[in-house]
């Protein structure tokens, strides 16, 4: 028997940076390092940063195309993905020539998967333009693309070579996706940290109504540690080869199955709102998280525009997602729930969880999703 050891590395940088499409910002041209790129972006974002772009490609001085594409969680598909690798080859990139994803979570997550699969693996450079691919999507190694109706089905571990974060790009976000951004922050803050809970409760609507530019710092300062407790997460099980016990997969066990069935009206961050108050009152009613804290929660969250109920959110809706994630997590279902605000554990399976717990949680948040006090409403 001949053993033979991989050694997989997976050390990159995420810097943040102000002003990153300005010529005289070198951090993307070095990270592109003068070698021939293709420039990934979706159509709304080359609306806004277009001309930007083109000044920064043309200081470049390197033969970089650029590719805007109209994404959505229904053309988050191979297809699409296929459409990145011909125009690639068109360009006549190399193996070390690098795909720069710009954009939201589904340019990084189908641009990381055509990296996967070009010869084999080439650069990925991801520069994230909303608040989800900031803390979440961007600074990842997932990517990954819908197919036969399950969500994220196809996918890969890639590594990017480097992400640069620009928070100035959020102020053109809208308020809805900048919601949906703060529904994987306050997934970070449920599960890790009270103080960062604390600081989106305080300032959350206020950022979301200035595109994160009031108060004056703020922003930044949660999307870092937002980012920090993300990077530390994923360190540790980078390929999810050691465990599938994951905290930060808190939000994300009933939420793909929400979105499916709602045919990608739900989105990402609204799906990943409910599941959450689901699961926080579910872990209310196991006895694990307190009446004052699910409240907490509940208000936070609908004080933030996001959704705590959907009429997708069914019983069997919840069987379902429970099969699926099982399946996906090798035969466990490993529920992360929160055992205070900052803190929380794993139900390991289904089978511990009594029925009669679901249908009360269901009833909860039903509840709390027709209360008038829409401090949503305000917000909006
Ligand atoms: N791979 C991962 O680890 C991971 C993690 C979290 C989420 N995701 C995936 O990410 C996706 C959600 O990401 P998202 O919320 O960024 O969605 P998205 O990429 O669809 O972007 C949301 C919207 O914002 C627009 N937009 C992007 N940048 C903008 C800007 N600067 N100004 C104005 N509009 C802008 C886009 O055109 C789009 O309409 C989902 O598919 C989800 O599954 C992946």
């Amino acid at each position: 028997v001949y053993r033979m050891h991989c050694a997989t590395s997976c050390d990159y940088d995420v810097v943040f940076t102000r002003d990153v499409l300005d010529p005289s910002n070198r951090l993307l041209a070095e990270a592109v390092d003068s070698r021939p790129a293709l420039i990934i972006t979706d159509r709304t974002v080359h609306g806004l940063l277009g001309d930007r772009l083109r000044a920064y490609t043309e200081a470049m001085h390197a033969p970089v195309g650029v590719l805007a594409l109209d994404l959505t969680e229904h053309t988050k598909t191979m297809a699409t993905v296929l459409e990145i690798c011909a125009r690639a080859e068109a360009l006549g990139l190399g193996r070390r020539d690098p795909l720069v994803a710009l954009g939201g979570g589904i340019c990084s997550d189908v641009v990381s998967v055509a990296a996967s699969l070009m010869r084999r693996g080439v650069p990925y450079i991801a520069v994230p333009t909303t608040l989800i691919g900031q803390v979440d999507a961007g600074i990842a190694l997932k990517g990954g693309v819908n197919f036969s109706g399950t969500k994220n089905y196809l996918g890969c571990f890639t590594p990017p070579k480097r992400v640069l974060i620009d928070t100035g790009f959020l102020t053109s976000v809208p308020r809805g996706e900048l919601s949906g951004g703060f529904a994987e922050i306050v997934k970070m803050a449920l599960i890790l940290d009270d103080e960062l809970f604390e600081a989106v409760a305080l300032s959350g609507p206020e950022l979301i109504r200035s595109g994160l530019s009031a108060p004056e710092g703020v922003g930044e300062t949660i999307v870092k540690r937002a980012v920090e407790l993300m990077l530390d997460q994923l360190g540790e099980n980078c390929y999810e080869d050691r465990t599938l016990k994951r905290l930060v997969d808190f939000g994300h066990t009933f939420s793909p199955r929400l979105e499916e069935l709602s045919g990608y009206r739900l989105r990402h961050g609204e799906a990943v709102a409910v599941d959450m108050a689901l699961t926080c009152a579910l872990a209310t009613e196991l006895g694990a998280f307190g009446e004052h804290e699910l409240e907490t929660v509940i208000t936070t969250l609908r004080s933030l525009a996001l959704p705590v109920h959907s009429p997708v959110c069914t019983r069997a809706a919840i069987d379902e997602a429970i099969e699926s994630t099982t399946k996906h997590r090798d035969g466990t279902l490993n529920l992360v729930i929160p055992t205070g605000i900052g803190h929380a554990t794993f139900v390991d399976r289904a089978s511990d969880i009594p029925a009669a717990a679901v249908d009360a949680a269901l009833e909860r948040v039903t509840a709390a999703a027709m209360t008038s006090d829409t401090s949503a409403q305000l917000l909006v």
